[in-house]
């Protein structure tokens, strides 16, 4: 794979940067900017460079079509505030504006094209309207560089076919998030304990498979943790339940036990009759749950348990929350398995922006962990083992 390094002589050369600036937001307002944080160094860099730096990415799923409730604009805005210098905005991603923006940029410049999935082609499943439109894309600039690792499980225009059709590199983020997920997933430091967390297990099959022969324990928590208390005959009250996955849940059960893997689950829940912040919580036993409640949470006799083997480990990989964080009187296991995150002496990951913007609003400062990665999806689909399309293409074009 080819390295910003390996470009050569930057100098008043046009860059397109697929960067992954996906946000949250509450309105205009960007609720957490840590994927804006961590798409610097590499801009800043080829900026220093004095390179002519074209950045494009995108925001939500809008349609295919512009919508103004996805405009990178706000996106765009803080981008310049923590780069320190301006940054120039085009209305329209491969459009005349784009075009314009392309052509006027002064070495060292940066510039956001509009939101990429403004247009049908970024994520079209027909190789030929995808690659018409990274055509366009790629007629803006000299080079490509990689750099959305939140996007590389995605093959699409912007991530995967550009890279076909100019010199393209790897960026610094990339490459950092890659550095670390192969340090999980070759000679992981023993004990490996992983954490997940999250609504669905279906979300998790893949990941949950592929660990059960690499991990040493593994924690299930959050939303999914009632399907595997379902599966060992317990009742689950209103909790969420996802019916078709009971005979999956058991078979896991069945091979971590085979397997020597250590699956734990919670020994108590936190219970609400409501899915509300202000409902009356109370703590049950795990397969105690009464019919008119629901779990939201693990309870604190888990929430110490589950502390202890993280603060244990010398690997630890965490994804998803552990409960209804959101609402502070079901946030306290996401807090005790953040806080355990922050206190192993071994590489402790926190995978994926719902649960790096759990931490961070949670109160943790983001230089507590080992590494906070900038994608879930992206995480879980290369510690499944899958092939991740934007890092492949990279390895063949270079
Ligand atoms: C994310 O937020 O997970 C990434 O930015 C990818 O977005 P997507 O899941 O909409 O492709
Ligand atoms: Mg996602």
């Amino acid at each position: 794979m080819q390295t910003i390094d390996d470009l050569g002589d930057l100098t008043g050369k046009r860059v397109l940067v697929r960067s992954d600036l996906n946000v949250p937001l509450d309105g205009a307002t960007i609720t957490d900017d840590g994927r804006i944080r961590a798409s610097l160094p590499t801009l800043k860099r080829l900026a220093d460079a004095g390179a002519k730096v074209l950045v494009t990415a995108h925001l939500g799923r809008p349609k295919g079509t512009p919508d103004p409730a996805y405009t990178l604009k706000p996106v765009a805005e803080r981008l310049a505030e923590l780069l320190g210098s301006p940054v120039l905005f085009a209305g329209d991603t491969v459009g005349e504006e784009a075009r314009h923006i392309s052509a006027a940029l002064t070495d060292g410049q940066v510039a956001v094209l509009e939101n990429v999935r403004f247009n049908a082609g970024e994520t079209s499943k027909d190789d030929a309207e995808r690659g018409a439109f990274a055509d366009e894309l790629a007629s803006l600039a000299d080079v490509f560089v990689s750099d959305g690792f939140g996007v590389v499980h995605r093959k699409q225009a912007s991530v995967y076919d550009v890279a076909t059709r100019l010199p393209a590199a790897v960026g610094g983020l990339v490459q950092a998030e890659v550095e670390v997920l192969r340090r999980l997933t070759d000679t992981p430091e023993r004990p490996y304990v992983v954490v997940l967390g999250g609504s669905k297990v279906s979300d998790k099959l893949g990941v949950i498979d592929n660990l059960l022969d690499k991990a040493d324990t593994l924690l299930i928590g959050g939303g999914m943790v009632f399907t595997f208390l379902a599966a060992q005959g317990h009742g689950v009250g209103s909790s969420l339940l996802e019916a078709d996955q009971l005979e999956v849940a058991r078979g896991y059960i069945k091979r971590a036990a085979e397997q020597g893997v250590e699956l734990v689950l919670p020994t108590d829940v936190v219970v609400a009759p409501a899915f509300s912040a202000d409902a009356p919580a109370t703590v049950v036993a795990a397969d105690a749950i009464p019919d008119d409640q629901m779990g939201l949470d693990i309870g604190p006799d888990s929430a110490k348990a589950f502390a202890e083997h993280v603060r244990g480990a010398r690997t630890v990989f965490w994804n998803g929350p552990m409960g209804v964080f959101e609402f502070p009187a079901f946030a306290n296991g996401t807090r005790a398995v953040a806080e355990a995150l922050t206190q192993t002496d071994g590489l402790s990951v926190v995978g994926g922006g719902d649960s790096a913007a759990a931490v961070r609003q949670l109160g943790f400062a983001d230089e507590a962990f080992g590494h906070i990665s900038t994608g879930g999806g992206a995480s879980l689909e290369y510690l499944e083992g899958k092939t991740l399309p934007g890092l492949a293409i990279l390895e063949e074009t270079s």
